[in-house]
């Protein structure tokens, strides 16, 4: 049986995962990996996960040809499931994922072509193919040969930017895409915000609880205890918890959203002359300790992020080397780099269509992140009901005016974390 993966960062360990499908699964099978929420499926509508055991597994000599096969524990707050049928759509609809009325799933679950599998090749993972090509460079050139080594990945990304292309949006949303000033606002800019009055640091260590003199690129030296395994995550579970109590995380949301509203926000509306501005309503946290890898070469509109998004992306600890985040400065160019920043800078890009990704982290520091997605408003739906499913104002993001004759901004739509900012932060 395939090693469940623990309730934290489940989707760093789809890595794993391909890495044993082949001896689980019927070659001529596809698999999709999704992630449900207990919490979430009980706000919608009162769900549970129990439709799951319903689905029974069908099992030809010794390999799955279909149905649902559960990868976590009973009785926590997500499950990982991996679903097996003769095609991704066939998968969604064995797991009711489709349209989405029953079960929410993760933005854009992941297909694993099992036809890569067939032959009896040895599958190595992104990380450690680049590891290779690069001959474990702290600094990584992205020479034709290491390019070469992350092909497959990277043609991936084309077709999926490709597809996501054809996209359609209104007259209105669509003048507004094709503008200079969106042009502008979207090219990669580091920016400086002021970290003392944005105390986004200050509100992450207090939610984390770190005590006296330990830095946030040393948590790794308090949280080891799992370092070695990838599957087994729960050094980082505990690490993590304050964000999945609400009380204990809203001294970071607040700073979060003072950042949003006095930062992003005056910045996007002064550019593109905007009276509302949609915003991830919880940021992602990212925690890449020493040897931890997060995630291989995407862009974001290959799950379904509208094409107005600006992604920020801010550390709260140094970015070094492959300590970092990875990007390209137009989308297709290639043309990949490193961020190089500390904490009191923010980056702005289009992730939306420029792919970006990060390697295994070989130096000795934990690196911290946030990255969230702000959209001038008129570059985004106003109507709930037209909305992606999974990216709705109200629960994916929140929403923010301009308030009267003060000018100041506010939040009028406010949203709320859930397994779709990334774990751990889901609702208490
Ligand atoms: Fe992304």
């Amino acid at each position: 049986m395939i090693k469940c993966v623990s309730e934290i960062n489940l989707r760093e360990n789809m890595g794993t995962l391909v890495l044993h499908l082949a001896q689980y699964v019927h070659p001529e099978r596809t698999g999709l990996y999704t992630i449900l929420s207990r919490s979430y499926l009980k706000d919608l509508d009162g769900t549970d996960f129990s439709f799951v055991d319903e689905y029974a597994l069908v099992v030809e000599d010794g390999k799955i040809v279909e149905g649902i096969l559960r990868l976590t524990e009973e009785g926590e707050e997500f499950m990982a499931v991996l679903v097996v049928a003769g095609t991704v759509e066939e998968a969604r609809k064995i797991a009711k994922v489709e349209g989405g009325e029953k079960v929410p799933v993760a933005p854009a679950p992941v297909s694993l072509s099992l036809s890569e599998t067939k032959a009896k090749r040895k599958f190595v993972w992104f990380s450690d193919r680049l590891k290779i090509a690069s001959g474990s460079a702290q600094v990584i050139t992205f020479t034709p040969e290491v390019l070469a080594s992350i092909e497959v990945e990277l043609a991936k990304v084309r077709a999926g930017r490709a597809e996501a292309q054809k996209r359609t949006y209104g007259a209105d949303i669509q003048a507004q895409l094709d503008s200079d000033e969106w042009r502008e606002l979207r090219q990669e800019t580091v920016r400086e915000f002021d970290g003392v009055s944005h105390k986004m640091l200050e509100a992450f260590r207090e939610v984390l609880n770190i005590k006296g003199g330990v830095e946030l690129d040393e948590l790794h030296t308090l949280f080891h205890g799992d370092q070695g395994s990838k599957i087994d995550r729960r050094e980082k579970t505990l690490m993590l918890g304050g964000l999945r109590d609400a009380e204990k995380r809203q001294t970071f949301l607040d700073a979060y959203e003072k950042l949003i509203l006095e930062v992003l926000v005056p910045m996007v509306a002064e550019k593109i002359g905007c009276s509302r501005v949609v915003f991830q309503s919880f940021p992602c946290v990212r925690v890449l300790r020493p040897n931890e890898f997060s995630i291989g070469p995407h862009c974001d509109a290959q799950y379904q992020l509208p094409d107005g998004n600006l992604n920020v992306y801010l550390p709260l600890t140094d970015l070094v080397d492959t300590n970092s985040l990875y990007l390209e400065s137009q989308p297709g160019k290639e043309d990949f780099h490193p961020l190089k920043m500390e904490y009191g800078e923010l980056c702005t890009f289009w992730g939306c269509y420029c792919t970006h990704f990060a390697v295994e982290n070989l130096t000795d520091k934990t690196r911290v992140s946030l990255d969230f997605r702000v959209i001038p408003g008129g570059m985004y739906e106003k109507d709930v009901e037209k909305q992606e499913v999974d990216f709705k104002v109200g629960s994916y993001y929140s929403e923010c005016r301009k308030n009267g004759e003060g000018g100041g901004w506010a939040v009028t739509t406010r949203g709320f974390p859930s397994h779709r900012h990334g774990f751990p932060h889901t609702n208490k």
